[in-house]
């Protein structure tokens, strides 16, 4: 059954545990990003997990693999479920971080889960400044690819890519899909966009979403009514 993720993008943890606290029962995942966590540090992560949720920090690492290998370490460290890299980063950089979330992870607590950002959501064919670079779809399949080979536990990718990714890498290869929009809502700045119902359709394991919830009048509506769209998927 897929999860629906909620992006607290908010300036500070006021906003952010308030809306979480909104959400509490209906969602039991938070993506911590990295404007929220710029602003305020682990102490985010902590009180988030003490309200009962699962956290997914969000700050697509991607630097040199030593590194990259410190981050992801800290990150298992302060109990992160979930945490990303860049899949552009490289075989080296992607083993790295393998390794540093298994130094992380304490006695008795849960592996995090570690996805490789392949192309952003909110790119369409031409804006990677690269001439005669693949189309996004492609670049991003390609990168799953190597993802899976790298030893990741799955990609984020958009809903748009999820069926040729599962086939490409496999039922169990997770895919998260940003980009989420109800057919009745704008895209904002997303590009590569579908429906939850499509997401799901295709194969995504988890759906995040962010101002579709957090900017609307009752956020806990808006979260059902994702979820519905989610579950119409027989
Ligand atoms: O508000 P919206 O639903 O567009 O938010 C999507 C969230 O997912 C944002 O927090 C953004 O940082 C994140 N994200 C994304 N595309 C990716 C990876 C993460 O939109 N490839």
């Amino acid at each position: 059954m897929a999860e629906l993720i909620v992006a607290l993008d908010f300036k500070d943890a006021g906003s952010a545990l308030t809306m979480a606290r909104s959400l509490k029962g209906a969602v039991s995942w938070m993506k911590v990003g990295l404007e929220l966590y710029t602003a305020e540090g682990p102490v985010i992560i902590s009180s988030l997990k003490d309200m009962g949720f699962k956290v997914f920090l969000d700050l697509k690492f991607f630097d040199i693999p030593h590194t990259v290998q410190g981050a992801v370490r800290s990150a298992a460290r302060l109990g992160a479920d979930m945490v990303n890299i860049h899949a552009l980063g490289g075989e080296r950089m992607a083993r790295a971080a393998m390794v540093g979330c298994a130094e992380g992870v304490a006695a008795g607590q849960k592996t995090p889960i570690v996805l490789a950002v392949t192309m952003l959501t909110s790119m369409a064919a031409g804006d990677l400044p690269i001439a005669g670079a693949p189309g996004p779809s492609e670049m991003a399949l390609d990168l799953a690819g190597k993802a899976k080979q790298y030893g990741l536990n799955g990609v984020v990718c958009s809903g748009l890519e999820v069926a040729a990714v599962k086939t490409a890498c496999g039922s169990g290869f997770i895919c998260l899909t940003p980009g989420i929009r109800l057919a009745s809502s704008g895209t904002d700045d997303q590009r590569r966009v579908v429906t939850p119902a499509q997401a799901v359709r295709n194969g995504s394991d988890f759906l995040v979403v962010g101002r579709p919830v957090t900017g609307a009048v009752s956020p806990k509506a808006a979260a059902s009514a994702i979820i519905d769209d989610m579950r119409s998927v027989k």
